[in-house]
């Protein structure tokens, strides 16, 4: 509350600018997440996350779709599951991220959240 709208733009600008470290994904999950990621997962009409995310998971900042490449496995996945529950619900009136977690299961969060983690451009 005690931000200012400039103060937002400066400090989203601020890290904006920063460069991210990759981490690695889990040898053993890195097949089924690049599947995950990349095809999503027909059979339960999961739609595949690079879609809106980016190959690179680069994201695309005028459709506000946020870049995910590198981001710490344990935080995709904490923020995959509070979609799937509702609990986090700021993706709007499209409920783009609560209707494509609808259809995750916890082997598919885990995979897809150690492959983003190792994703880089
Ligand atoms: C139809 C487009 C679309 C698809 C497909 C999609 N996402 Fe998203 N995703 C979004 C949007 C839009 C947001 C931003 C919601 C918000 O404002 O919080 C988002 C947010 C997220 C976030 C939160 C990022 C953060 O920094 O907190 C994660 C994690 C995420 N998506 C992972 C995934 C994964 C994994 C998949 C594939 C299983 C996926 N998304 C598929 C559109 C999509």
């Amino acid at each position: 509350d005690a931000l200012s709208a400039q103060d937002i733009e400066n400090i989203a600008a601020y890290f904006a600018s920063q460069t991210t470290t990759p981490g690695q994904a889990k040898k053993d999950l890195v097949e089924k997440g690049e599947i995950m990621y990349r095809q999503g997962n027909a059979a339960t009409k999961v739609a595949a996350c690079a879609a809106c995310h980016g190959p690179a998971g680069e994201g695309v900042s005028l459709a506000a779709f946020p870049a995910l490449a590198g981001q710490h496995a344990d935080y995709i996945a904490s923020q995959l599951k509070k979609f799937r529950s509702g609990e986090r619900s700021n993706d709007g009136d499209s409920r783009m991220m609560r209707s494509v977690t609808a259809r995750l299961n916890d082997k598919e969060i885990e995979a897809v959240a150690s492959y983003i983690s190792g994703l880089y451009k």
